[in-house]
């Protein structure tokens, strides 16, 4: 019989996927969230044979927020509780904020930051009542810094970081906690995604995996710690804002950050 029931967002590829798998492998029922419906149930049919766990596949464009009541409404309607939730999903954006796509940056902070900010308060809501959850973040190392030309997308990360340790410091003692990891560089479809791939900043650090990134993750929340920020480096690069004076970091990060060729 399975633990508890864990809802993942963005389990169709990368870190998600791997969370979902963790989770199946840890005894956990699923819920797995994204818009590719196929790969969604293509890793459910797979994690319920390997593991005899439940997964129950609803997709979701994350960024319209009637369709999360429509996801909150199917698993009230279908009587299951969700006991941890892993907001996972999100998007970047590499480029002059100016000549960037207004919509996919909008489409952005719908994802990044509204969809996250929207599940929490439906699912912690109903922990809260229960006394009982676990709730993980997945935010950025770029939440540490602002990111010149990825400004919007370290500005989401930077909230996804002071919510979830807001949150984490309001809840205690409720039975809920809330943990947010915060990753550097991982393999997955993001960097492709987000127009990254070539960039300086992402040949000079070390990238992990994101079956690690997954499990430093899983392991911070199943400890109800506060904050994880998964591989020695990434932690590194995480304290240094604390040491490094604000002007002389905005502008080292805008040489490692710059697209090449251009001038701005
Ligand atoms: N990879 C990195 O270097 C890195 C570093 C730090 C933090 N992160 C963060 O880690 C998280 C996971 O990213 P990843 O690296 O695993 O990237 P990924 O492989 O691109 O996965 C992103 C996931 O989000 C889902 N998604 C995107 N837009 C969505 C929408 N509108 N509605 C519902 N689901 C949506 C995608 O599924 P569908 O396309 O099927 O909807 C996919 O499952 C993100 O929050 C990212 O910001 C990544």
């Amino acid at each position: 019989m399975a633990l508890t029931t864990a809802l993942v967002t963005g389990a169709s590829s990368g870190i998600g996927y791997e969370i979902s798998k963790l989770l199946a492998e840890q005894g956990h029922d699923l819920v797995l969230v994204a818009r590719r419906e196929d790969r969604l149930k293509q890793l459910a049919g797979y994690l319920e044979k390997e593991f005899d766990i439940s997964a129950r596949v609803i997709a979701v464009d994350l960024t319209d927020l009637e369709e999360i009541d429509r996801l909150y409404i199917t698993l009230e309607q279908e009587n299951i509780p969700v006991d941890i939730l892993v907001n996972n999903a999100g998007v970047g954006n590499w480029g002059p904020f100016t000549a960037n796509s207004s919509q996919k940056e909008m489409e952005m902070i719908q994802l990044n930051v509204m969809a996250l900010t929207y599940l929490t308060k439906l699912f912690a809501t109903d922990m809260v009542k229960r006394g009982l959850g676990k709730i993980l973040n997945i935010a950025s190392i770029s939440g540490f810094t602002p990111g010149p030309y990825m400004a919007v997308y370290n500005a989401s990360k930077a909230y996804v970081l002071s919510f979830s340790e807001a949150l984490h410091a309001e809840l205690k003692g409720s039975g809920v906690s809330v943990t947010v990891s915060c990753p550097g560089p991982a393999a997955s479809e993001f960097h492709q995604q987000a127009g990254t791939t070539g960039a300086l900043f992402l040949k000079l650090m070390p990238m992990m995996n994101a079956t690690q990134v997954a499990r430093a993750s899983l392991s911070a929340m199943n400890k109800r710690k506060i904050l994880v920020v998964p591989g020695t480096f990434n932690w590194l690069i995480s304290v240094a804002p604390r040491v490094t004076p604000r002007k002389i970091m905005l502008f080292i990060l805008k040489i490692l950050m710059r697209p090449r060729g251009r001038q701005r």
